[in-house]
């Protein structure tokens, strides 16, 4: 899978100021610190077209990637931060909410789980709350070369249990690295298949 192009559009703070060019969109969304950004400079090839840092709580806005001059990648700020103040995180995560709920353009959701731990309850309660909002969603599961193969296995198959507690059917998954570039084409290819259903 080739991308021809990736350039970063805009950061956007307010939802009426998003694109309204009918373009689709697919998002990234996870908490702070699971790799959002480094996933998107990996795939696209650029080390700086998302900023990432060791810090959580880098990406504050809804920022949008133009791919082949077609879709958007949209990179989303992280949940579960929390350092930023109450009312900051409330204002953040009812606009994000909205974003989910309201965006027609938007055509899947990608949940990164950080591949490390345990199944987390705020990852099972976001993405049930997806499920419950009929919004269409994939999982991708980051950081896979800080794992051994066994760990990492058993720490995905935990995570699909705990998600079969509450789903019939499992979403679409996927495994990365952004060290080690793995996943890219199985993301890539899916990400095509995905934009091309218009
Ligand atoms: P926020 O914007 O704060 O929500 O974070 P984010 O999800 O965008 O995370 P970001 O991409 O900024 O990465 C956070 C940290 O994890 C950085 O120090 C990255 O270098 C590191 N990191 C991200 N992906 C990987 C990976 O696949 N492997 C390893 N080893 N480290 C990673
Ligand atoms: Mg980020």
């Amino acid at each position: 899978m080739e991308i021809k192009s990736a350039k970063f559009i805009s950061s956007y703070t307010a939802l009426e100021k998003l694109p309204q060019n009918g373009m689709p969109e697919l998002a990234f969304i996870g908490r702070s610190n699971v790799g959002k950004s480094s996933l998107i400079n990996m795939l696209f090839d650029q080390q700086k077209l998302a900023k990432t840092s060791s810090t959580p709580g880098k990406t504050q806005t809804i920022n949008h990637f133009l791919i082949d001059e077609a879709w958007y990648l949209v990179d989303l700020p992280g949940y579960g931060y929390a350092k930023v103040s109450k009312k900051l995180r409330d204002n953040w995560g009812e606009m994000i909410r909205q974003y989910l709920k309201k965006r027609e353009t938007l055509y899947c959701v990608f949940v990164l789980i950080d591949s490390r731990v345990p199944p987390q309850k705020i990852d099972i309660e976001f993405i049930n709350w997806l499920g419950e909002n009929d919004i269409p969603l994939s999982i991708v599961f980051t950081k896979a070369d800080k794992l051994k193969a066994g760990e990492l296995d058993d720490n995905v198959e935990a995570f699909k249990k705990e998600l079969l507690k509450y789903w019939e059917e499992l979403p679409v998954s996927f495994i990365s690295s952004a060290e080690k570039k793995t996943g890219k084409d199985e993301l890539l290819t899916y990400f095509n298949e995905i934009v091309e259903i218009v």
